[in-house]
């Protein structure tokens, strides 16, 4: 049976998980793709620090020590962060070696110096293991859903924020205590920022968005809020109008206001731009995406031939994303044995592609709570800003039992564009008879 060799760099969580993989599963997937993929290599950063039982033959402290081996035919970076990682794959790339990645932070960074080094190097890059780990989502839509356009995909790609927000509706609980709790268990890092502000599930979508539009998505282009000021209060009044608050991130085709730098592409169907975006969302309770609890993933993805489409599975940790880097393996051994270069290239232009829509300019609906101080005619003002910025109201509600000064009042307002939303936020946060920020909340309903 042929053999490639491939080199690990990283022997952490994925590292390791990949090599108990091959260790239990390899035998399996060379009679599947009948080539064994043996691992030559693997690189630490300290072989002294080094706790692994793996035997020290096959163990390096230079990462170079396996870039540069002429046995080795793919690279594995999983050692992370966007610098030496980013070395690595450059010099692995420019050796004209399979490359593959678990990075994400790393492609959402520098995916398109690295994509156009692959290319210029004729040298495969995967990176399977990137986006919602176990499910293998990179490859449904490079090539699953080749024949489809792909017109809105919605993710719950964290794991840590879907299960905080699980938490805090399932137990009524607070915000900081779920965190604190998630961070003892390990569901959470120190300091979990990267999590709960969005940063993680942008760069996912950043990634799943270039492959389903066929352009690099500027991750500085991807409007981003994450979990930190969702309340216990705005979870249960959503759940009570049929709502559940999840953080999505959305890749959608939209019409969007027609602009210059957008305007409706040669008399098509084609869309002014793609909304590319990662926000908490009230969704429907009913809709099989508020189904989706804990640290769970799950990934919807609308195409215009197959319909809709759900992936469901575990977004992290060690086996999972260990599977979705054997996949990759498997991938790059037989692309290597029948001479493959980029199969399916990752970034073909479509006939009309768009662009991303600044925030200001995408169109949904809204939940938003207000704290008033309860006095005759306070109603009229605020829906009289509303008015005047064209934003229509679908209901008001005063929830009850709330005494003293200030009371809850919640709007459900229907489409608007973002920009028109936040002008008329502002005003009525100038309002003397509302306290505190107003909590805005957009709805998604999957038209
Ligand atoms: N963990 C997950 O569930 C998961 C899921 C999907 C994707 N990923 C991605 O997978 C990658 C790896 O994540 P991880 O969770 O495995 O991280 P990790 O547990 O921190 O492992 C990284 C390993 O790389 C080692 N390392 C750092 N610099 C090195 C160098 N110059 N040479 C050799 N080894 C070096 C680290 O050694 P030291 O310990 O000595 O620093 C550590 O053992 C990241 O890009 C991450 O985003 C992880």
């Amino acid at each position: 049976m042929q053999q490639v060799n491939a080199g690990i760099i990283g022997l952490g969580t994925v590292g390791s998980g990949v090599f108990n993989a091959l260790q239990l599963n390899g035998g399996l997937l060379s009679s599947r793709i009948g080539i064994r993929v043996a691992v030559k290599k693997i690189a630490v950063r300290s072989l002294a620090a080094c706790a692994s039982k793996i035997s020290r033959t096959l163990l390096v402290e230079d990462w170079r020590s396996v870039v540069d081996d002429p046995d080795i035919h793919i690279v594995a970076e999983l050692v992370g962060g966007a610098t030496v990682a980013r070395d690595i794959v450059l010099a692995a790339l420019k050796r004209g070696k399979s490359v593959v990645t678990a990075n994400k932070a790393l492609i959402s960074a520098h995916g398109e110096e690295l994509f156009a080094a692959a290319s210029r190097h004729g040298a495969n890059f995967y990176y399977e293991a990137s986006v919602c780990g176990g499910i293998p989502i990179i490859k449904s839509l490079r090539e699953g859903f080749v024949g489809n356009r792909i017109v809105a995909l919605y993710g719950i790609v964290n794991g840590t924020c879907n299960y905080i927000l699980t938490r805090m509706k399932l137990e009524r609980a607070a915000f900081a205590d779920v965190l604190a709790d998630a961070q003892r268990l390990g569901y959470a890092e120190t300091p979990p920022d990267l999590d709960i502000d969005g940063h993680d599930a942008a760069h996912k979508i950043g990634i799943l968005a270039s492959l389903a539009h066929g352009f690099w998505v500027n991750p500085k282009s991807i409007y981003m809020e994450g979990i930190r000021d969702i309340t216990a209060l705005d979870i249960q009044f959503a759940e009570k109008l049929g709502y559940t608050i999840k953080l999505l991130a959305i890749v959608k085709k939209t019409a969007g206001p027609a602009t210059k730098q957008s305007p409706r592409a040669r008399g098509s169907d084609c869309p002014r731009g793609i909304q590319v975006s990662v926000y908490p969302t009230a969704i429907p309770s009913s809709h099989v995406l508020a189904s989706v609890n804990d640290a769970f993933n799950a990934v919807f993805v609308r195409g215009d031939i197959v319909g809709d489409s759900l992936f469901y599975g575990r977004g992290a940790g060690k086996s999972p994303t260990a599977s979705a880097v054997l996949s990759d393996l498997a991938d790059a051994a037989l692309d290597l044995k029948f001479g493959n270069k980029h199969r399916v290239p990752p970034f073909v232009p479509h006939e009309c592609a768009g662009a991303v829509l600044p925030m200001e300019q995408i169109v949904s609906a809204y939940f938003v709570r207000l704290n008033v101080v309860d006095r005759p005619g306070t109603l009229a003002k605020i829906a009289a800003i509303f008015g005047g910025l064209n934003i229509g109201i679908s209901s008001v509600i005063q929830p009850e039992g709330h005494e003293g000064r200030s009371v809850p009042l919640i709007f459900m307002l229907h489409y608007a564009a973002n920009g028109a939303v936040m002008a008329a936020l502002k005003k009525i946060s100038r309002l003397p008879v509302v306290k505190g920020r107003p909590m805005m909340i957009r709805v998604e309903n999957f038209e």
